[in-house]
C-alpha cells in the first residue's frame, strides 16, 4: 500500500507580499511535490498558512497605521489569494493568529513543561531608551562576529548563516530607531532545554543519512557546536500568551509557536472535511511519510529545534521523513529587496506573465545545490527556448497539420507505436518520474527538455508533411505517434505548469493519469479527434521587453 504523503511549505511570515525567492524556496517547490504525488496515485495532505506572529506583524501594522489583527487579515487575504493564483493546491491555508493554534500551542508549552523540559532564567536584554520598549532579537543589528558583516540582526547573520544572541553582535544599535542608546536589563524568560535532548535528537538525525547535503551540513553543525538551550518567551504583547503566573506580559517566541501551525491547521482542515479526528490519521499514525520544504535558513528549526519541541512531549508525533532545504535565489547576483524595491515580487509577477512562465522557470533556475541567479535573460530563455520552442511549437505544429490533412481533424482508426521512439521516451519518463520522486527537480527538468527534444526530433525526423501528401494512412500513424507524445509530455508537465497542461488536455481530449500509465497506448487504436490550439500556447519574450524588464525592477 502506498503510505500517505504529508507535505508543509515553511508559513510565509505575514509582514508584506513576499517575493519570488520566498516561492521557489518552499511553496512552489512544496506544490510540485503535491501535484506529483497526488498524481501518482498517493493520498496527499498539503498545509501552510500565515506566521502571524513575532515583532514584524506588529512593526509592520505600526507602519500602515492599522491594529495588527486588521494588519494580518489583510496581509494574509492577500497572500492566500496570490498562491491561489499560483496555483499552489494547499489543502489548507492557516493562520497561526487563530483560536485554535493559540490553543494547541499553550496545550504543547503545558505538556513539555510537565515533563520537565522547560526552566526559567532571568536574562539580559536590550532595552531601547530611544524607542522605549525591551527589543526582540531581529531588532537589533550589528556587526556579525564570526564574518564581519554589518547588517547582522540578533538572531541571525543572514551572510553566513550563523544563529546568533543579540549580545554577540558588535556595534549593536536598534534597527527600529537606528539608536545606539540600548541598555542591557534584566528580565524572566523560559526556556526549552534542548541540551537534554541532545542525545535523542542526534541519534534520530542519524537514521536520515539521506538527506540532501545542505539540510544535513546544516543540521549537523548546529549539533555540533553544542546545542543550546534557547528562549522561548518573548517580550511582546501580540503572539501566544504564556500560561504561566509571572508571564502575563510576555508571549512565546514565534518560532516556538509556529511549526505547530503545521499541526493546528490539520486540525482546522479536519473540521472543515467533517471528520473532527481526522488529523490524527496524519500526525499519529505509522501510514505517513512526512515531507518537508523551506528555505536553508529555516533548516535548523525544522531539523532540530521542532523535533526537539515533539520529543519533548514524549507522545507520538509524526516526525520529518525528508527536508526541502532550498539555497537562495538572488536577483541579477544580489539581494532581493522590499525596501530598495529589488527584484520582482509575486504580485507584480502575476501582472506582467501567466503563473506558468513562472513557475516553469522557477523550477527550471531552482537553487537546489547552490544558490542560483535570478534574470530576466534566464527567464526568457526557459520560456522562449524551452516552454515556447519545446512544447509550444510542437503542440501548434502537430494540430495543424491534422486540421489541415484530415477531416474534423480526425485521424483514423489503429495504431502502432514506433518501437524506438517508444523505447526511448520510456526511457526519459522513468528517469523523470524517478528524480521528481527524489525531489531533484533540475535534474528532473534535463529530463523533461530531453522529452521536448525526442518530440521535435521525431517530427523533423519522420517529415508527416510530406508523407501525409503520398500516403495517407502513413501520414496518420506518424502524428498519431506524435499525439502519443503530446499526452506523456502533458502528464510530465501535471504539476510544474497546470495551466498550460489544461490547454492540452483540451487538445487531446485525455485525462490526468500516472506518469507510468501516460505510456498507454490503448486509446490511440481507435478513432482520435485533436481540437487545436485556440490561442498560442506559450508568447516569446523579445529582447526589447527584457530590457525593460530589467530596468523597471533594477530599484534605482
Ligand atoms: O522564515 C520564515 O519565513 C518563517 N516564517 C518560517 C516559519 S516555518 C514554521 F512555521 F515552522
Ligand atoms: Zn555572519
Amino acid at each position: 500500500m502506498k503510505k500517505k504523503r504529508l507535505i508543509t511549505s515553511a508559513l510565509p511570515y505575514i509582514n508584506g507580499v513576499k517575493h519570488l525567492g520566498n516561492l521557489v524556496g518552499s511553496l512552489l517547490p512544496a506544490d510540485i511535490f503535491a501535484r506529483f504525488s497526488r498524481q501518482q496515485g498517493h493520498e496527499v495532505l498539503y498545509i501552510c498558512g500565515t506566521d502571524e506572529h513575532g515583532a514584524p506583524a506588529e512593526l509592520g501594522a505600526l507602519e500602515e497605521e492599522l491594529s495588527t489583527e486588521a494588519y494580518c487579515t489583510k496581509y494574509h487575504d492577500i497572500q492566500k489569494k496570490i498562491y491561489d493564483d499560483f496555483g499552489i493546491s494547499f489543502d489548507f491555508f492557516g493562520r497561526s493568529s487563530s483560536k485554535e493554534h493559540h490553543e494547541l500551542t499553550q496545550k504543547f508549552f503545558l505538556r513539555i513543561e510537565e515533563n520537565g523540559f522547560i526552566y526559567e532564567d532571568t536574562i539580559k536584554q536590550f532595552y531601547s531608551n530611544t524607542d522605549l520598549r525591551f527589543l526582540p532579537d531581529r531588532y537589533i543589528e550589528g556587526i556579525c562576529p564570526k564574518c564581519s558583516y554589518k547588517e547582522a540582526r540578533g538572531d541571525q547573520c543572514d551572510s553566513c548563516g550563523a544563529l546568533l544572541d543579540p549580545e554577540d553582535l558588535l556595534e549593536a544599535r536598534s534597527s527600529l530607531s537606528g539608536s545606539t542608546d540600548i541598555e542591557i536589563r534584566e528580565t524572566k524568560h523560559l526556556f526549552l532545554d534542548l541540551a537534554r535532548l541532545e542525545k535523542r535528537l542526534t541519534q534520530w538525525l542519524s537514521t536520515h543519512p539521506e538527506w540532501p547535503a545542505t539540510v544535513k551540513g546544516i543540521s549537523s553543525k548546529w549539533i555540533k557546536e553544542g546545542i543550546k538551550s534557547r528562549c522561548i518567551t518573548r517580550d511582546l504583547a501580540w503572539g501566544v500568551r504564556v500560561p504561566k503566573a509571572g508571564y502575563e506580559n510576555k508571549v512565546f517566541y514565534v518560532w516556538f509557536d509556529a511549526p505547530l501551525g503545521y499541526i493546528s491547521f490539520t486540525k482546522q482542515w479536519a473540521k472543515n472535511v467533517s471528520c473532527k479526528d481526522a488529523w490524527k490519521e496524519w500526525w499519529q499514525s505509522d501510514q505517513v511519510e512526512y515531507f518537508q520544504y523551506m528555505a536553508k535558513d529555516n533548516v535548523p528549526f525544522h531539523a532540530v529545534f521542532w523535533p526537539a519541541m515533539l520529543m519533548a512531549t514524549n507522545e507520538k508525533w509524526q516526525m520529518v521523513d525528508f527536508i526541502k532545504g532550498v539555497n537562495w535565489l538572488v536577483y541579477d547576483g544580489g539581494k532581493f529587496s522590499t525596501s530598495k524595491k529589488r527584484g520582482v515580487f509575486t504580485d507584480k509577477a502575476l501582472e506582467l506573465y501567466p503563473p506558468d512562465y513562472w513557475r516553469y522557470s522557477l523550477f527550471a533556475m531552482m537553487p537546489e545545490n547552490a544558490d542560483a541567479n535570478f534574470s530576466f535573460e534566464g527567464f526568457a530563455q526557459a520560456i522562449n527556448k524551452d516552454l515556447a520552442d519545446g512544447i509550444g511549437n510542437y503542440t501548434s505544429r502537430i494540430c495543424k497539420l491534422i486540421d489541415k490533412h484530415f477531416e474534423d481533424s480526425t485521424l483514423p482508426e489503429g495504431f502502432v507505436l514506433d518501437e524506438q521512439l517508444g523505447s526511448h521516451i520510456a526511457k526519459n519518463v522513468k528517469n523523470f518520474a524517478q528524480y521528481m520522486e527524489h525531489n531533484e527537480f533540475r535534474k528532473a527538468n534535463t529530463s523533461l527538455r530531453e522529452m521536448w527534444t525526442i518530440g521535435n526530433e521525431y517530427v523533423s525526423r519522420s517529415t508527416p508533411w510530406t508523407v501525409v501528401k503520398e500516403d495517407k494512412s502513413k501520414g496518420a500513424l506518424i502524428l498519431k505517434n506524435c499525439i502519443f507524445l503530446l499526452r506523456v509530455f502533458t502528464e510530465a508537465m501535471q504539476s510544474i505548469t497546470p495551466n498550460i497542461v489544461a490547454q492540452l488536455r483540451k487538445v487531446h481530449h485525455q485525462e490526468e493519469v500516472s506518469l507510468d500509465n501516460s505510456l498507454d497506448t490503448a486509446w490511440l487504436e481507435g478513432k482520435v479527434t485533436v481540437t487545436p490550439l485556440e490561442e498560442m500556447l506559450v508568447k516569446k519574450i523579445s529582447d526589447e521587453e527584457v530590457e525593460s524588464l530589467k530596468a523597471m525592477f533594477s530599484g534605482h
